[in-house]
């Protein structure tokens, strides 16, 4: 096999368009990092993190020690979700990875829990009861695919307790069934 070699003028050329693209990548990285190489928007709950090496380790990617650094035992035992508590309690003891079942770039309104991911109330149930996060009223089980069961706190009794009668088990989970957003 021969190869042609390169018209000597096309070398200068490549040369050049190759510095300039490196150029503006370096320019537009350093204006804005964030749409340039994030696969997606994070979650409005890490939205407020400005540095990607919050979760992220060089050459890695996301790392479970990053996470933990945020969301440590003591922060989890202080948690008012008891079963989630000792659940990850339980994870980080045996040092799993957080990774296989919490997600982020899914974009701001995005659930980060894998289980979670499928909202039924739309984001209404967030404005109509100044909640942000389904573990206000939900605890989700660990295995994937299981229902997440209702918890009996004040926030589910208030809303229970509103819709004159139309608010009942099994018939509740479509809210914009009845409620325009
Ligand atoms: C709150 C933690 C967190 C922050 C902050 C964060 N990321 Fe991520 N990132 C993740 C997680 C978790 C994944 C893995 C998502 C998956 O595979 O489901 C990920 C995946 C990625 C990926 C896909 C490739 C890979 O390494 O898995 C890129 C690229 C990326 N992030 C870039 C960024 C950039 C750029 C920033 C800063 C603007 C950033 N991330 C900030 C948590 C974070
Ligand atoms: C710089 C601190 C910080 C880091 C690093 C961080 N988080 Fe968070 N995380 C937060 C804060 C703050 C919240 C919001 C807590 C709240 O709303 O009460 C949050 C919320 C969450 C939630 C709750 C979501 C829900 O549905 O309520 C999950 C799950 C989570 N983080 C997982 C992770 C994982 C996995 C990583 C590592 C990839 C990580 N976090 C890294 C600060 C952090
Ligand atoms: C096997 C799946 C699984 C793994 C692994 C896992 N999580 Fe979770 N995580 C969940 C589920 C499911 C929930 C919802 C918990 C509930 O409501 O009971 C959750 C909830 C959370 C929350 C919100 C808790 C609250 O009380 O608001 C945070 C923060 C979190 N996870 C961080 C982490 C971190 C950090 C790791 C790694 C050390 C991790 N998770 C590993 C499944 C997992
Ligand atoms: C079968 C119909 C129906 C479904 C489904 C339904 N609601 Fe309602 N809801 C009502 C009715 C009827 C009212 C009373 C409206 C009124 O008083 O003007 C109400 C009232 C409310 C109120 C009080 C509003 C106020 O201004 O006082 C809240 C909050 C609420 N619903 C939240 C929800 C949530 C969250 C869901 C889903 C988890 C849901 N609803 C599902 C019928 C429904
Ligand atoms: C303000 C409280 C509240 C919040 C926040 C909330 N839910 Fe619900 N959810 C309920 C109530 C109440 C029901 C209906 C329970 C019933 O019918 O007995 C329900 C039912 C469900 C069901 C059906 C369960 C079943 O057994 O059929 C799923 C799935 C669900 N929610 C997921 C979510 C997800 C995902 C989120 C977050 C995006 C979320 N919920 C946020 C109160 C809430």
């Amino acid at each position: 096999m021969h190869y042609l070699p390169l018209p000597p003028a096309v070398v200068p050329v490549v040369t050049i368009a190759t510095i300039v693209l490196v150029i503006l990548l370096a320019w537009a990285s350093w204006q804005d990092p964030e749409s340039l190489w994030a696969p997606g928007d994070l979650s409005r709950y890490h939205a407020n993190i400005a540095r990607c090496m919050s979760c992220h380790e060089a050459f890695r990617g996301p790392v479970t020690a990053k996470c933990i650094q945020c969301h440590s035992e003591a922060g989890f035992s202080g948690s008012s979700n008891a079963p989630a508590a000792v659940f990850h309690e339980e994870i980080m003891r045996l040092q799993h990875t957080c990774l296989s079942c919490h997600t982020e770039h899914r974009g701001a309104m995005a659930q980060i829990t894998s289980s979670a991911a499928k909202n039924p109330h739309g984001e209404f149930v967030f404005t109509a009861t100044g909640t942000r996060s389904c573990l206000a009223c939900h605890v989700f089980e660990p295995t994937f695919g299981a229902q997440p069961t209702v918890i009996d706190n004040d926030i589910v009794r208030r809303v229970m307790a509103k819709g004159g009668g139309a608010h009942r088990h099994g018939h509740m989970v479509n809210c914009l069934q009845c409620h325009a957003r």
